[in-house]
């Protein structure tokens, strides 16, 4: 019972602290893709603490130095940078970027931490990616789902194409669908080109294939790019942590501690009790 007690606590703490993600940061997730052109949501200071933030450009594909510089899709500078696009390296492997969800996670722990994914079915089954996230997924709050940065996606809000230029349909595909066929890549700008392509080749254009996933450290092919790099990057690295360890090793290194935490969460929770 007293054990129970002291587990359920302990879990309660899980949840309040940050060191314990990363046996949350690994498990099987839904794929997608998407494109934007407007400031990714991990690129404001407030979503992690790095060691250098992701790069955001303005439309002269200029970088933009301040961080907190207002999104293009409200009327400011900051848009997307066209580096940030997926590359095979051979036919088995792709970098990539990625909005993320991750259920049980904050956006503070996954973004620009990277996954090595591994895709499960559809016709890229056994392919894999390292992605580093540089978006948060919020039409999903549910399930996990990278949603992969892929020039060539439905064109949230034509943005890109008032970013760019161009004729709304003929560039980056009917509204909310995307291109159809590999041809239309000719359309989009020349500096996204490649990418799209990417999705046709490399990608097999496959319809939402499911992958596992799993953080790595950021390879630097990929933070060379993006710009971004968390403070845990490396440390996460050498020191691998999973929850019930880590719970252990409270719970032997450290009873008391354990005990005067469990009294002060019941005095600060005392709803906990309905649990029980
Ligand atoms: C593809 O590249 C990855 C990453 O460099 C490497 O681990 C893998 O062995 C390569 N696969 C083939 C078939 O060359
Ligand atoms: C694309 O769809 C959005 C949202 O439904 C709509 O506001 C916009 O006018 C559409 N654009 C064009 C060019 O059809
Ligand atoms: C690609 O899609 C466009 C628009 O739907 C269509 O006009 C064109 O014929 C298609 N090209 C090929 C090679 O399928
Ligand atoms: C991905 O998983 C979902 C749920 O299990 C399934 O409905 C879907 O068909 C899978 N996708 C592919 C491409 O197999």
């Amino acid at each position: 019972m007293v054990a129970t007690l002291l587990s359920s606590l302990l879990l309660g703490i899980n949840f309040l602290t940050t060191s314990t993600s990363a046996a949350i940061l690994s498990g099987e997730s839904f794929t997608s893709m998407y494109y934007d052109c407007c400031k990714p949501a991990c690129a404001w200071p407030t979503q992690g603490k790095f060691i250098s933030g992701l790069k955001t450009c303005d439309v002269n594909d200029q970088y933009v130095l301040d961080d907190t510089a207002g999104n293009y899709c409200g009327g400011g500078p900051a848009s997307s940078c066209i580096e940030q696009t997926p590359w095979a390296v051979n036919d088995s492997f792709s970098f990539g970027y990625a909005s993320i969800f991750i259920r049980g996670a904050d956006s503070t722990e996954w973004c620009c931490s990277c996954y090595e994914l591994e895709f499960v079915d559809s016709d890229i089954k056994g392919k894999k990616m390292i992605v580093q996230g540089i978006n948060v997924n919020y039409n999903e709050d549910q399930i996990n789902w990278f949603s992969l940065t892929v020039p060539g996606q439905a064109d949230w809000r034509s943005q890109c194409q008032e970013r760019f230029g161009g004729t709304f349909g003929e560039f980056f595909g009917a509204n909310s669908t995307g291109l159809t066929n590999v041809t239309q890549c000719d359309n989009v700008p020349v500096s996204l080109q490649a990418a799209c392509k990417w999705r046709y080749t490399w990608y097999q254009n496959v319809k939402g294939p499911n992958a596992t996933f799993s953080r790595v450290q950021c390879p630097a092919e990929l933070t060379k790019v993006s710009g971004c790099l968390r403070e845990d990057d490396r440390i996460f690295n050498s020191t691998p942590s999973t929850a019930a360890p880590l719970l252990q090793t409270y719970a032997a290194t450290s009873p008391l501690l354990v005990f005067t935490i469990a009294v002060l969460l019941f005095l600060s929770f005392p709803q906990v009790l309905d649990l029980f």
